[in-house]
């Protein structure tokens, strides 16, 4: 039998399944941050858009809404630490990039970086930020997009009886020569 929720934010914490992906910014001083976000969405083909809600005081919400740019770099499962460390402090306070591994490389179309280890990066202009109430909805056009076939997706599956995050990864195929 059903049973209500008395809270509904708790419902929708206890069942999603998320995509979760580094955010990388920068200021307009040039400086580079990265969180992760698990509330990110393709939401269009053509032109090609995807979204990612942003906290609102989170160092991101205000580099993203202040240069128009960001990337969304999808994590392997060798970058689990590294994605719990950049979700857990704030990049208005920490170098995020010098307490962990992650490297940069330069993007193709974007003045925001990507991230050298990731399976994917989705580089990003800021179309619209749309205040939903507690977050930024960002959506962005996406102008570039890089893939290594070698590795594996990791994503949040949802929380352990214990409420330790749990993550599982999947080897899918980014290829092209694909038919879909
Ligand atoms: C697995 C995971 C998923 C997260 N998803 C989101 C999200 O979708 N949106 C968001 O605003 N914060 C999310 N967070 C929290 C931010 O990553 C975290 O608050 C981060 O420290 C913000 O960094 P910043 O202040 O440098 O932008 C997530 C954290 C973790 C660990």
């Amino acid at each position: 039998m059903l049973k209500r929720y008395t809270d509904i934010p708790t419902a929708m914490r206890r069942h999603s399944i998320e995509p979760t992906v580094f955010v990388v910014s920068r200021g307009n001083d040039g400086k580079v941050n990265v969180m992760a976000a698990g509330w990110n969405v393709k939401c269009s083909y053509d032109p090609p858009m995807m979204a990612v809600a942003l906290q609102k005081g989170h160092h991101t919400e205000r580099l993203v809404r202040e240069v128009g740019e960001f990337v969304l770099a999808v994590p392997s499962p060798e970058l689990r630490e590294q994605l719990e460390y950049v979700g857990s402090v704030s990049g208005a306070v920490t170098d995020k990039f010098q307490h962990t591994d992650l490297r940069t490389q330069p993007a193709a179309e974007i003045s925001v970086p990507l991230i050298a280890q990731a399976r994917a990066n989705f580089e990003c202009v800021l179309e619209q930020a749309v205040l939903t109430g507690d977050h930024y909805l960002c959506i962005g056009r996406v102008v570039a997009a890089h893939y290594d076939a070698d590795q594996e997706q990791l994503y949040f599956a949802g929380r352990s009886p214990t409420g330790d995050r749990v993550f599982q990864s999947v080897k899918t195929t980014f290829a092209e020569d694909r038919p879909n």
